[in-house]
């Protein structure tokens, strides 16, 4: 199709070059749409297709911060990340699907706030025998209701109404997907509600190298 597009089998004109557009847009759509659900069942198999390697979390998040700023200034809210005084501890993860569970979160409280900001904070905290590192992103969003908090990591994609709107346009997937992510990766990851339009928090908490 893009070869069609960018004119290799001969000049087409431009009413065909929209509407050819549009297949084509909506192909990869429904091409990401497949990755994903292959990623969710690949990753509900376990640990076993991260690529574990020692990574920086505070450069994965300075870095998703670089990329989701420009949306925050767009809509005037503050997007603030926090790092913890000596921050050289390094978790054991695979960077790029820990930075697509991050990147949600962040990108998510982005989308879902309208006035005041966002704010990404990076601890490090013992737990038992373990370090762990605790990445909390809290907004001053829409927020959620307890019930929505206790259930966001849900399949909210086989939810009658519900899943119709995720098939149709690939919404909703992105929290289970980041759950499962994190989950696999044997951490945690949990959500709050600070209360009817008073914003969200959500806490992830990833095993640190010792
Ligand atoms: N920071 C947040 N504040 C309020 N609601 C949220 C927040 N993050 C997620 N949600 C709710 O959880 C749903 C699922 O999020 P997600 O799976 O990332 O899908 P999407 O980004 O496509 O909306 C969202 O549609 C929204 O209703
Ligand atoms: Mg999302």
């Amino acid at each position: 199709m893009s070869l069609t597009l960018e004119g290799d089998f001969g000049p087409i004109s431009d009413v065909v070059k929209e509407k050819l557009g549009f297949c084509f847009e909506s192909t990869n759509r429904l091409i990401k749409l497949v990755n994903e659900f292959l990623d969710i069942s690949k990753l509900q198999l376990g640990r076993d297709i991260l690529d574990i390697k020692e990574t920086s979390i505070v450069e994965m998040l300075k870095d998703i911060i670089v990329e989701v700023q420009p949306e925050a200034d767009k809509k005037g809210i503050y997007l603030t990340l926090i790092l913890p005084p000596e921050p050289t501890s390094l978790v054991m993860a695979d960077a790029g699907k820990l930075r697509e569970a991050l990147y949600n979160l962040i990108d998510n409280a982005v989308k879902y706030t309208e006035k005041g900001g966002v704010k990404v904070e990076l601890q490090f905290v013992t737990k038992g025998r373990n370090n762990c590192a605790m990445v909390i992103v809290t907004d001053t969003g829409i927020g959620m209701t307890k019930e929505e908090a206790d259930d966001v990591f849900g399949r909210q994609f086989e939810r009658g109404k519900e899943a119709k709107k995720v098939y149709a346009l690939g919404r909703g997937i992105g929290l289970f997907i980041t759950a499962s992510i994190i989950r696999a990766h044997k951490g945690k990851i949990w959500a709050e509600s600070l209360g009817a339009g008073q914003g969200s928090a959500f806490y992830v908490e990833l095993i640190a190298k010792k």
